[in-house]
């Protein structure tokens, strides 16, 4: 019996865990919400690497209709996972073409039909700094927001020493893993970003998924609100 690599986090919700990544120093693990949306089709946030197991708990679900892109650095997988599921739709960020033109992309966010899932899930665009805009959803019937790379939350013990020291100097180590401090020094406009977080806020998620360390099962609206407090909201 192999494990099944889904968990299921709510209703038509789950998340898998996929390979780690080497990112500046730290190893991340990689994360993917998969949701099954009303008419029986699969949507899946930010893949993780492909496997056939995988694929197929995914299929026993529903059939593939969304691969989603929230910003344009979770772009590693798509390509696996298009050629394995050509007729689902890519859908990501206006700026990953240029970088990614391997792709084939249905549609891209900001375009007049980029939310065609937007009955079921809700999305806010955080902007204020071009390089790490990121599309942040909202799955309602499960009360779930979906961040990227927004929130990072990393246990310190599968870290080198380097890998602590980082964590520590970015602000990701978990428990208190907040807002990279890359992402939070190339701010050009606070005003924008908190207006998004306002909006995220607003949705009362009572879980967030992030992709790269522990994610939030209770209590999100209160934790998201935490560890966007170097905005001014
Ligand atoms: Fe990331």
């Amino acid at each position: 019996m192999v494990a099944m690599q889904l968990e299921p986090i709510g209703p038509n919700i789950w998340v898998t865990n996929g390979t780690d990544i080497k990112f500046m120093g730290l190893l991340l693990g990689t994360r993917s919400t998969i949701v099954r949306l009303s008419d029986g089709g699969m949507w899946m946030h930010s893949p993780v690497s492909y496997n056939s197991d995988l694929a197929a708990e995914v299929e026993d679900l529903g059939p593939v209709r969304f691969l989603v892109a929230p910003n344009v650095y979770h772009h590693f997988f798509l390509k696996e996972w298009q050629d394995h599921y050509p007729d689902a739709e890519l859908i990501g960020p206006r700026d990953l073409p240029a970088k990614r033109p391997d792709l084939i992309f249905s549609a891209l966010f900001d375009d007049r039909r980029c939310d065609p899932w937007s009955s079921e899930i809700d999305r806010v665009v955080f902007e204020g700094s071009r390089a790490f805009d990121e599309h942040v959803f909202f799955h309602r019937a499960s009360r779930t927001a979906i961040l990227t790379d927004l929130i990072v939350n990393v246990r310190l013990d599968k870290q080198t020493t380097l890998g602590r020291l980082i964590a520590h100097i970015e602000g990701v180590a978990y428990p208190n893993g907040r807002t990279p401090l890359l992402y939070r020094l190339g701010m050009q406009d606070r005003a924008a970003g908190a207006k998004a977080v306002a909006a995220i806020l607003e949705w009362g998620a009572t879980q967030a998924v992030i992709s790269h360390g522990e994610w939030f099962r209770e209590h999100a609206t209160q934790e998201l609100r935490k560890r966007f407090a170097w905005l001014p909201l």
